[in-house]
């Protein structure tokens, strides 16, 4: 019988050994991330026709109370900008993005939260943010989309909450 047993060079053995371990870093790395850092992955949100828009819930694009301090916003993105291009909510409102390009593809990316995705025609894309400070933050699309690319984004105007209340005991 010949020998049945698989040879490894010992110098192979080392770069097999160093490669599992940085495999494993790189793991432990992406598990950190989530856990520690709340990066999120994109929800897929499902498909629609991108050339059949006006039949969906992107026809009329726009922000809806869901009860509590949760809201959806649905946003249409196409060369070169965000419908709606403002959006309001109270502090502390937690927002569902609903979103899909009419065109090309597109970035959607909002300042100083947790939320960069991409959008293409055809696919709806889900993400969650939290909104606690009172500001202003831009919807940037931050993936090259030809000549208007820079002048594409909205706001969201995070409004004090219960403004009145704060403003009848400030006075
Ligand atoms: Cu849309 Cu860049």
């Amino acid at each position: 019988m010949a020998e049945q047993q698989i040879h490894i060079d010992p110098y192979e053995r080392t770069w097999i050994t160093i490669i599992t371990v940085m495999l494993g870093v790189f793991f432990a790395t992406l598990i950190a991330g989530m856990a520690i850092f709340g990066v999120a992955n994109t929800e897929e949100g499902g498909f629609i026709n991108p050339s059949a828009i006006d039949n969906t819930v992107f026809a009329s694009p726009g922000i809806r109370h869901m009860g509590g301090n949760q809201y959806e916003a649905v946003i249409l993105a196409y060369m070169w900008a965000f419908e709606p291009a403002e959006l309001r909510v109270p502090a502390g409102s937690e927002v569902t993005f609903v979103v899909t390009s009419r065109d090309i593809s597109h970035g959607f990316m909002i300042e100083h939260h947790n939320a960069n995705m991409e959008l293409l025609p055809g696919h709806i894309s889900r993400i969650q943010a939290r909104f606690n400070e009172p500001g202003e933050y831009r919807i940037i699309c931050n993936q090259y989309c030809g000549r208007g690319h820079q002048i594409m984004h909205a706001v969201i105007v995070v409004e004090e909450a219960e403004t009145s209340t704060v403003a009848l005991t400030e006075e």
